[in-house]
């Protein structure tokens, strides 16, 4: 039997499948081509590139491909528009599947265009980054970005199916890696002390480490049963936010370094080390000693624990009220118990996020 878990969301779940994903790939565009079914698929130039092979073996032609410059700027009202239009010209019916296969830009982008072409069509990802297999494929978030902010424009459309295939990441550039691994450290500090146990024990992980296939798995069950419980993040508490630890202070990094500046995975690695800071601060049984080993796990995997330069607290906290996530009531944040064990929290104290964002490099002076 194939290695698969389910999404599990009603008339809308689907299988992550982990095994055996270049001849089940071929197998699925072989029933569409049988059931007469268009299919188009959407990458970047550079996966285009260096991929081309791959995905010519899943029975891709040239004509059916749509790619988009590499980065976050693909994720534009004007590709989504070309993206569109592409679509369009093709022909592209109710019936037709698109194919998203790259990182988190492409996933998003596919999506989105899969979401609202003729009122939602069928997609399929294949993410080829860690962060995406382990975050932004699974789940049905979907969008792209507008000038004024990232992610402002978008729409909850689930997947058809995943396929994670850890031999895509060979061509993953290093700090993409690590970047990735930021989103599987989350998992453990969320809800897995096991896990983090085990990503402390290896300490450094590697991209053709033994174990790292099986660990994909793990966080994208503990996702998968995250987004059934709480699929639109609409809980009042807990529920799909926490997926969000460290990330409110990691979109505020973003924003006012400049979009391209930190990788999302070391802005929100900075957000880890100042969500266990603000854990350690609200209640007694976050320690000090709990902040050191997250420290020490996400700096041995080479990811960022201070501002590589001083940014201004004001401008820092005005991006905080301005992230997307903020509800009437107020600027929730995640902090955790323990690790493994996380809380959505609101009516933090600001001087207590200012002497925070002191400890990681930030300035008082505004710039
Ligand atoms: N990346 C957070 C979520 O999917 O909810």
């Amino acid at each position: 039997m194939t290695d698969s878990l389910l999404v599990q969301l009603e008339e809308r779940s689907y299988p992550i499948y982990f095994e055996s994903i270049q001849s089940l790939l071929k197998k699925e565009v072989d029933q569409l081509e049988k059931e007469n079914k268009t299919r188009f698929l959407v990458t970047d130039e550079n996966l285009k590139a260096t991929h081309s092979g791959y995905i010519k073996a899943m029975g891709f032609e040239e004509s059916e491909i749509f790619v988009v410059p590499a980065g976050e700027r693909s994720k534009s009202i004007s590709v989504y528009k070309d993206l569109l239009s592409f679509l369009a010209s093709n022909a592209a019916n109710r019936d037709s599947v698109l194919f998203a296969f790259g990182g988190g830009v492409i996933g998003d982008l596919a999506g989105f265009a899969a979401a609202s072409y003729l009122r939602g069509i069928h997609f399929y990802q294949i993410p080829t980054s860690l962060l995406a297999m382990v975050d932004s494929s699974v789940g049905g978030k979907t969008g792209i970005n507008l000038p004024e902010g990232k992610n402002l424009v978008g729409a909850f459309w689930q997947p058809k199916a995943v396929f994670i295939d850890q031999a895509l990441l060979e061509t993953l550039p290093d700090n993409e890696f690590a970047s990735g691994l930021a989103e599987v450290i989350k998992y453990g500090l969320i809800s897995d002390k096991a896990l983090f146990e085990q990503l402390a024990k290896i300490g450094e992980i590697k991209k053709d480490s033994k174990n790292l296939i099986d660990i994909i798995r793990r966080c994208c069950s503990i996702k998968a049963e995250v987004v059934s419980k709480d699929e639109q993040e609409t809980a009042s508490k807990d529920g799909r936010a926490l997926l969000n630890l460290g990330h409110t202070f990691g979109h505020a990094i973003e924003n006012v370094a400049g979009y391209g500046s930190y990788l999302h995975g070391e802005a929100i690695s900075i957000g880890f080390y100042i969500a266990s800071l603000l854990s350690e601060n609200l209640n007694a049984s976050f320690s000090s000693k709990d902040t050191a080993e997250v420290k020490k796990l996400l700096e041995q995997n080479g990811l960022p624990t201070s501002l590589k330069s001083p940014l201004s607290v004001e401008l820092l906290n005005k991006a905080i009220t301005r992230d997307k996530k903020n509800r009437a009531s107020g600027i929730r944040y995640i902090i955790m118990k323990a690790i493994g064990d996380a809380r959505t929290l609101e009516g933090v104290e600001p001087n207590l996020i200012n002497d925070l964002w002191l400890k990681v490099g930030a300035s008082e002076e505004s710039h």
